[in-house]
């Protein structure tokens, strides 16, 4: 296991913590090769009934690393792209506790997760267009499912900001806590899933995902092919650029 992506056992639960907080919890290369190998082997561990993903400190995710975002060598696959489909596939309950920020990758797992607490100081963000690029994790199809098409073309297109209340009633969030709350909230509910038969929690779960898995594969598919096109594009070299230098993107010329 990587140290920026902790493991834990709970009577039956597995929590995953990512560990960056210096850099609110970015994934880089090396967790998102951890995080599909962590899933991977607890959908063959029979002792884990539940997997709560969570982040450390005070944000959960600012989602892909945009420093190694560069690293993508053209034609090669992304470690995103296989611990994404690891998560995609996670044939047992997942349970997500999320505060601060959730942008990007850190907004588009919480879609898959089965059951989303937040803490009251979220602040989530579907920053694609504001970056050049696409939904990624088959969120274009996913958030439309759990929130409905002209909720989630308001988030995609214009990049605001979601605070908790608005997660909550849009259907994002089952519940909102007071940060201090969240963690033992979510360990708790997990651990009451925990206490139930493997085999009926996996066959409750593919109930629920059956419908969703073959859109979600096509959503993944166009996704990917938009990425093709759009990363290393001049808009979001424009993007990355800015991030970096801390300064707002200027597209007025390209
Ligand atoms: N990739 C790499 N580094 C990131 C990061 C990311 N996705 N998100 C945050 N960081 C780093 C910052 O560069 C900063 O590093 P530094 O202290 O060495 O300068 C540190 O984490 C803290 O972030 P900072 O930007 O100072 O915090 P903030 O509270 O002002 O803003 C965010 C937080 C999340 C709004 C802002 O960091 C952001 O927009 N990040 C990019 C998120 C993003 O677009 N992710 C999706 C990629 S598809």
């Amino acid at each position: 296991m990587n140290e920026q992506l902790l493991a834990q056992h709970h009577d039956g639960v597995l929590v995953l913590t990512l560990n960056r907080p210096e850099k609110k919890n970015a994934i880089n290369t090396g967790m998102w090769i951890a995080l599909r190998e962590a899933f991977s082997a607890a959908a063959a561990d029979d002792s884990v009934r539940c997997v709560l993903l969570c982040g450390a400190g005070e944000h959960f995710c600012s989602g892909v690393d945009l420093s190694s975002f560069t690293e993508v060598i053209p034609g090669q696959e992304h470690p995103f792209e296989s611990a994404a489909r690891a998560v995609v596939e996670f044939d047992k309950p997942l349970v997500a506790a999320a505060q601060g920020v959730a942008v990007g990758g850190g907004a588009t797992v919480l879609f898959h997760a089965d059951i989303v607490y937040v803490g009251e100081s979220l602040r989530l963000r579907l920053p694609f267009a504001s970056l050049g690029l696409v939904p990624e994790w088959g969120s274009s199809y996913m958030l439309q499912a759990n929130i409905g098409a002209q909720r989630a073309a308001e988030l995609f297109y214009t990049a605001e900001w979601v605070d908790a209340d608005k997660a909550l009633s849009c259907g994002i969030a089952a519940a909102v806590l007071a940060d201090a709350d969240l963690y033992e909230h979510a360990l708790g509910k997990a651990r009451e899933i925990a206490q139930w038969p493997v085999n009926a929690l996996r066959e409750i779960k593919r109930s629920l995902r059956i419908h969703h898995l073959p859109a979600i594969d096509t959503a993944i598919r166009t996704e990917q092919a938009g990425m093709m096109r759009q990363a290393g594009s001049p808009e979001n070299i424009e993007a990355i650029t800015a991030f970096m230098e801390k300064r707002a993107p200027d597209f007025s010329k390209l």
